[in-house]
């Protein structure tokens, strides 16, 4: 779609809440009220709805760069997610209703997930997990998934979730940089109609020596043949049979670790974003109850995101489950056997809340809405979407379709650093603008700066910045705090730098225009072209590479390589085994999800004069754009040169 049209359809296109959810719209606004007058004291508040063990007296102790939440309190997230919620009597209650790919189901009640988690907590504790102690998690959309992150978080081990597309070496490097001692697994899941398998790039990761590792759990699911290491490897269901299904589960401090979670950077080593107990599931609960219009009685809540990445943390597990909401959640991927799936999933579940990722819409959308509309979809009564900026016909296409016309759409913005949603509509309460986040929620604070700092007018684009520390904050990077320090509070002092540009139109609200650093948003997760671009440099035939995130119609961003192949690969390859060669090589050496779209073997690389290359010239030429100013370059006939290849291709 033409600049000009999406500009016309920003302008013009408003949607007031539905009559339905307008008598909460007015005690929901208040909430804005509230935390305008006393934000610490909103944040209290919003805290204790969760059970506390000790009740804590300091809302806020901040040493910038450094928060500490409720910080005298003591509670236990898990308690928080589960056994409360059978103690109130809602034992009975739907927690997940489980689809597996082949279409086998589950039905887990909150009492059976307290039961599950309870037992788990015992094995791991048999296994020697003490409190503070790490666990990675490598597994795909199983219940025991949620198992597991509760597990530890019932006895105050740290997780660390890897997403499963990720490769032996990537999981390797999470291993070690947490220092894991246990890992839990299975032995495979079902994708696209096959069994993949995930044992055996745990074995892979593990084959060297050199890190902590003492056992595997492994959950079984694929029934695929796998390697088994004796002493080390232990099968989930039988451990569990053997363990206590009684746990008592003691509290923690506010501060204590929850998990750590790896995201791409601007530099090749993904950081681990470490987030903390109580402040991390206020913030999600809180947000998760009201940006949706959350009624948990009634409620079937599906968040399409992997538990892998931050949405299934905190959307799937956390805020959800603290909440006792009724979830659906779906092993494998949104065409298999048929592009009606999600849809038959919603009709049959009842699904009312949906939230996804703009790529995944604009799939549904090149797919055609027949596969959409096959289904009865009347149970939906709010969708979100996450990940990326979604573009206005994306945002009415989602709401027209899917939504019958009527349903709200919440934009939602964060971070795996921010823990939960920022920026984003309030269901019941906002007029919406399509592909706007719009403002941020109550109690948060967020500003729209030029390059010195000083706030832009409405109107104008700058960098987007958090003003004030939040509770779901992260609260350093694991084992590097001054890394923490530089990348995101010293470009304006003590205000938090997100990474991403954005724009405040003329009634203050706020546009999301994508990140301002090296850092590339494809299908909604977070690429970091250093990372790729020192994966194609380890290779034998790479001489040189540069890595840039092109637009894609679909994905958002896709991945563009272009690469100088040393004298002796170009002689023993074409170009286009070469460019097959380093896709694949990209693929295995850090996950499928990473695979460049495109790889260009070229001669040379457009650089400055004082060596850096110019990576938006590169952008300019991958996205097929009239070359901006080249005045800079050091060597004029290489952009030709490169020009030339482009023709060819
Ligand atoms: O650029 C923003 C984009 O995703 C980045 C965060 O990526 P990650 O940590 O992987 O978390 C993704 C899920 C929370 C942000 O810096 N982003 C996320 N949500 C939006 C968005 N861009 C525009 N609109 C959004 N709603």
């Amino acid at each position: 779609m033409s600049d000009r049209i999406d500009h016309l359809l920003n302008e013009t296109r408003r949607f007031a809440p539905p009559e339905a959810l307008a008598g909460e719209s007015a005690t929901k606004a208040e909430l804005y009220e509230r935390a305008g007058e006393d934000r610490l004291g909103f944040w209290a508040e919003q805290a204790r709805q969760l059970q506390w063990e000790t009740p804590f007296t300091e809302v806020l102790d901040w040493q910038p760069p450094h928060a500490k939440w409720f910080h005298d309190g003591t509670l236990n997230v898990a308690v928080n997610c589960l056994d409360r919620h059978v103690e109130a009597g809602n034992g009975d209650r739907v927690a997940l209703h489980w689809e597996g790919e082949p279409g086998d189901t589950r039905t887990l009640t909150f009492a059976d997930m307290t039961a599950e988690v309870k037992r788990l907590a015992n094995v791991l504790e048999g296994l020697g997990v003490k409190a503070g102690d790490r666990v990675a998690i490598y597994l795909p959309m199983l219940p025991e998934a949620v198992a597991a992150m509760l597990a530890c978080a019932r006895i105050g081990a740290v997780h660390t979730a890897v997403f499963g597309g990720f490769s032996p070496s990537n999981l390797r490097g999470r291993i070690d940089d947490a220092g894991a001692t246990i890992v839990i697994t299975t032995d495979g899941a079902w994708r696209k109609g096959k069994v993949f398998a995930l044992k055996p790039t745990v074995d892979e990761a593990l084959r060297e020596p050199g890190h902590e590792v003492r056992n595997v759990l492994v959950v079984k699911r694929g029934e695929n043949e796998i390697d088994w290491t004796p002493g080390r490897d232990i099968w989930y269901h039988e451990a569990m049979a053997d363990a206590s299904a009684e746990h008592a589960a003691q509290a923690f401090p506010a501060e204590h670790p929850l998990f750590i979670l790896y995201t791409s950077g601007t530099t090749g080593n993904p950081k681990g974003i470490l987030h903390t107990s109580a402040g991390y599931l206020t913030q999600t609960s809180f947000t998760h109850r009201h940006v949706f219009d959350l009624k948990p009685e009634s409620d079937v809540f599906w968040c399409t995101a992997d538990i892998g990445w931050v949405t299934g943390h905190s959307y799937v597990v956390y805020g959800p489950m603290a909440n006792g909401t009724t979830q659906v959640m779906h092993e494998g991927t949104f065409d298999t056997p048929t592009p009606e799936r999600p849809w038959q999933i919603i009709e049959r579940y009842g699904v009312t809340i949906f939230y996804t990722a703009p790529t995944a819409i604009r799939t549904f959308m090149k797919l055609g809405r027949q596969h959409t509309q096959s289904s009865d979809l009347s149970s939906l009564r709010v969708l979100g979407t996450v990940g990326e900026p979604i573009n206005p016909e994306a945002w009415m296409w989602y709401r027209d379709v899917v939504g019958g016309g009527t349903t709200p759409i919440v934009d939602t913005w964060w971070q795996t650093e921010t823990g939960a949603i920022m920026i984003s509509a309030l269901a019941s309460v906002t007029t919406l603008k399509p592909g706007s986040a719009q403002v941020p929620i109550p109690g948060i604070s967020v500003d729209v700066v030029d390059e010195s700092g000083t706030p832009v007018a409405d109107g104008d684009g700058g960098l987007l910045v958090v003003s004030e520390p939040w509770p779901s904050m992260l609260r350093t990077i694991w084992g590097d705090d001054d890394r923490y320090r530089s990348t995101y509070w010293e470009k304006f002092g003590d205000v938090y730098f997100a990474g991403d540009g954005a724009r405040k139109d003329e009634d203050g609200e706020i546009w999301l225009l994508g990140r301002v650093d090296d850092v590339m948003n494809v299908s909604g997760h977070r690429l970091s072209t250093a990372e790729i671009e020192s994966s194609l440099v380890a290779h034998d035939g790479v001489a040189e590479s540069a890595v840039v995130g092109a637009t894609d119609a679909t994905t958002g961003q896709a991945v563009v390589a272009f690469v100088i192949l040393k004298q002796s690969a170009s002689k023993e390859h074409s170009v286009e085994e070469a460019e097959q060669i380093l896709r694949q090589h990209v693929s295995k050496d850090i996950g499928a999800i990473a695979r460049p779209r495109q790889v260009f073997i070229v001669p040379d690389l457009p650089k400055t004069r004082s060596g850096k290359i110019m990576r938006r010239l590169l952008r300019d030429l991958a996205e097929g754009r009239a070359l901006g100013d080249t005045t800079t370059l050091a060597d004029q006939g290489v952009v030709d040169a490169i020009k030339q290849q482009f023709r060819g291709a």
